[in-house]
């Protein structure tokens, strides 16, 4: 029998406010889109479901505002059975909310309105370090404050905790934060940023992965959309291609596409199996709407054959 993946995620709750639209806006220019919907999301908190419908066990660390989007996003995670003692509800501040404009092709834009997400602090990863301790996996990603991401890597790192960083929204890192990372996991968009400090330089994934090495990371993975992943491994670049699929919306893939490998990795699979597991997962969830409604169920994942 499978060991159950014990996975901790520190980051973002939203609530996802998807537009359909012809096209995505250029600068200036007005669209009009289809009717909107509110969506459970947020990086963090899709990462925590997407790991939960696989099987695992999930603590979610995060902060939401004390207003009607916030109670309904703390219902759903309870709901989706994610332990959310660690999930602070502020008077002050108003919940994380997404503004996500799908074209008829499954692509994005996103602008996110971070709200009470900004107030997860290194106290809250504190007090509920005993939580961390005993985790196979954290995830943490970039839409709470730096220091907090530092310290939820510092202390798994503490008690030999897996760190999985999705650097997403992309900014510079310092070099302790790199050093605390076992995995990185940035789109190609994003590898560039880090890589070489801007996303105008055509770098190749072998580039991509070489210079995010260079900043110290244990492993670097990159995300290509349709044309799957490039990983580091020790004599080289290992590739596995995507899935071939239908795609509706691309919301979430990579959010999937870390609990994937998250919930692979604590349940014991070599590093190319569990990357290959994550594919098929975010593969799933592209041929859905939406962030948290796309996300697959282990059962889909295991009965899913992954076309080339
Ligand atoms: O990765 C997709 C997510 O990014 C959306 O759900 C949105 O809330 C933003 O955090």
């Amino acid at each position: 029998m499978k060991p159950k993946a014990n996975i901790v995620v520190v980051g973002s709750i939203n609530m996802d406010m998807v537009i359909q639209t012809p096209k995505l806006p250029v600068i200036g220019e007005t669209v009009l889109g289809g009717n909107y919907t509110t969506v459970p999301g947020g990086k963090g908190a899709n990462q925590a479901v997407a790991a939960s419908r696989l099987g695992a066990h999930v603590v979610m660390f995060g902060c939401l505002g004390q207003d009607p989007f916030g109670r309904q996003l703390l219902e759903h995670l309870q709901m989706e059975g994610i332990v959310t003692d660690p999930i602070s509800v502020l008077e002050e501040y108003p919940s994380g909310m997404a503004f996500i404009p799908v074209t008829d092709t499954g692509d994005n834009c996103i602008v996110v309105s971070p709200g009470a997400n900004m107030q997860l602090t290194p106290a809250h990863i504190a007090q509920g370090e005993d939580l961390i301790k005993n985790a196979d996996v954290l995830m943490v990603q970039l839409e709470i404050p730096i220091e907090t991401v530092k310290a939820a890597l510092t202390t798994a790192k503490k008690h030999n905790v897996v760190t999985i960083l999705n650097p997403a929204p992309a900014k510079a890192l310092s070099a302790e934060i790199y050093e605390l990372t076992d995995i990185i996991t940035p789109n190609e968009t994003e590898g560039m940023l880090l890589a070489a400090g801007d996303v105008r330089q055509a770098l190749s994934p072998e580039q991509i992965i070489a210079g995010l090495q260079r900043l110290g990371v244990g492993k670097a993975l990159l995300t290509r959309g349709g044309d799957g992943v490039a990983y580091q491994t020790e004599d080289g670049i290992g590739f596995v291609p995507a899935c071939k699929v239908e795609v509706v919306d691309t919301t979430a893939a990579g959010d999937s596409f870390n609990a994937g490998l998250a919930v692979g990795l604590a349940e014991k699979l070599s590093f190319p199996d569990a990357v290959r597991f994550a594919v098929k997962v975010s593969a799933l969830a592209v041929t859905k709407p939406g962030a948290q409604p796309s996300l697959p169920f282990r059962k889909d994942v295991d009965e899913f054959t992954c076309i080339l």
